[in-house]
């Protein structure tokens, strides 16, 4: 049962669907096939799951405007990861402990029910914040009906401790929450339960100041643990790394490390902390374990306070988007990251041209262009100092092969001056590109990086142009994409 004050609440945000439907379809930078919210801003994916037979993604909400505030949970769901169709809203800031947001969260299936877990933000007057983890629980996966506190802050921490993702193990439930300790370090904090609602706090797994790592960071955000190929992997997202070369340039960060968590001792023995995503957006991803045993990420193809309030899309009252799914793997101690193969569902007329050869020139080729494609390089075989991809004269890509460097430069929508991202890669051997009407995803060897970012090109402008210093040889396919 829904309280007076929720479904009020979520009439208010339909109603606001209504409002401004047409104003947001009327973009052209709406997205083709990537998530995106119906009107309003959205933020962090949530509530990842597959059940009963339905991938599940619900997302952080604001339909009230394009900026932050007290969020709701929208909801989508798909029985393929391609098509997906809007569910109703799952949750809204009603109750006393979430007035002020249903922050992120997870999901799981238990005795049969999807039962969600998020953060209750609240603020008084004085802008003071409290916490509290709550529960939801829907037996149709559609519906649900919150359930109230389950955790309160426990003693250490600020009130800055949230988004809780819980998971099983041996017949245990496990839930680890993001956290800022009283001496100002980012956490991840592990609690463990039989069932669901009495939690026992067995205290931080990693951190800023441990046994494994120096001061990284005031908060860490939407922590995520998972095992993977022989391997744990702890995500998070630590605000207040400062840049270091061309690490951490974005506002706040995603990364993660890979050890082994001992639930013993309550302790992650972990090697360095690696960033997920080498491009302007991505944050706050969050993983699933699917009925074809993939783990799968999705992120938040943008970063908090990173300029949201200036993308061009906020004219027609939206913002933000999801990125693909993407299935992990552990390759050599990293993360590799690719396209879920479901995707090739998307593709419509394929263009292909083997084996071509550029030299010393800037060229397009017939047909490999467009606004809404995927683009695939492959044998790469560049001979020479430079390889470069124009992306509708808005975005540019370039390999420098004497410095092992690849760049990702956009035309910046603050202030139209050219801002990159970079990472090292000391050899080039495939480029896989999904490009959207305002979105790029690079898959770089096949996932060993990836570059995400939003872009805004003339939306009639559909140029790809490939040049180089030197000679290159590749594969190129190109496919229309259309959902
Ligand atoms: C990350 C985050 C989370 C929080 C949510 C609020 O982007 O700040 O820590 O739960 O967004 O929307």
């Amino acid at each position: 049962m829904k309280s007076e004050r929720e479904q009020q609440l979520m009439e208010q945000a339909y109603a606001e669907i209504d409002k401004y439907q047409d104003l947001v379809n009327r973009d052209r930078y709406r997205l083709r096939y990537h998530l995106m919210p119906p009107v309003g801003l959205l933020n962090d994916p949530n509530g990842l799951i597959d059940w009963n037979g339905t991938y599940h993604v619900f997302y952080q909400w604001m339909p009230f405007r394009t900026g932050h505030g007290a969020k709701f949970w929208g909801h989508y769901t798909s029985p393929d990861l391609v098509h997906w169709q809007s569910a109703p809203i799952a949750l809204a800031p009603s109750e006393w402990y979430d007035k002020n947001g249903c922050y992120s969260g997870s999901a799981v299936d238990h005795e049969g029910k999807l039962v969600l877990f998020y953060t209750g933000n609240v603020k008084d007057e004085q802008g003071n914040r409290q916490t509290y983890q709550c529960m939801a629980v829907s037996e149709d996966g559609l519906h649900f009906t919150k359930k109230g506190i389950v955790i309160t802050l426990p003693d250490g921490y600020t009130a800055h401790f949230r988004d809780p993702k819980v998971w099983r193990k041996d017949d245990q439930w496990y839930m680890i929450v993001g956290a800022q300790s009283e001496s100002g370090d980012g956490k991840a904090v592990l609690f463990r339960s039989t069932d669901l609602f009495q939690w026992e706090h067995l205290g931080p797994i990693a951190g800023g100041n441990s046994n494994w790592l120096g001061p990284f960071g005031y908060m860490w955000e939407c922590p995520d643990v998972f095992p993977l190929d022989g391997q744990d992997v702890l995500i998070v997202c630590p605000q207040g790394l400062k840049p270091d070369g061309m690490r951490y340039q974005n506002v706040y960060q995603s990364g993660y490390f890979v050890g082994h968590l001992d639930y013993e001792r309550t302790e992650f023995l972990h090697g360095p902390f690696e960033e997920l995503d080498r491009g302007f957006e991505f944050y706050a991803p969050q993983t699933m374990l699917d009925r074809h045993g993939r783990r799968i990420l999705i992120g938040w193809m943008g970063v908090p306070d990173q300029d949201e309030d200036r993308q061009p899309t906020v004219r027609h009252r939206w913002v933000h988007a999801l990125t693909l799914p993407r299935e992990l793997r552990l390759v050599d101690g990293k993360l590799r990251q690719t396209p879920v193969k479901e995707l090739k569902q998307l593709r419509k007329q394929k263009v292909a041209y083997r084996n071509v050869a550029i030299v010393n020139e800037l060229r397009s080729w017939p047909g490999i262009e467009g606004d809404a494609i995927e683009l695939r390089l492959d044998n790469i075989e560049l001979f020479g100092s430079m390889l470069e991809i124009h992306l509708r004269h808005a975005a540019r890509l370039v390999y420098n092969g004497d410095e092992g460097v690849l760049t990702l430069e956009r035309k910046s929508f603050v202030n139209g001056l050219t801002e990159k991202r970079q990472c090292r890669l000391p050899r080039l051997r495939s480029l896989h590109l999904f490009l959207d009407t305002s979105s790029l995803e690079l898959f770089v060897n096949d996932g060993e990086e990836t570059f995400t970012a939003r872009f805004f090109p003339h939306p009639d402008d559909r140029t790809i142009l490939f040049g180089t210093h030197g000679h290159l040889h590749m594969d190129i396919e190109k496919w229309d994409l259309l959902r």
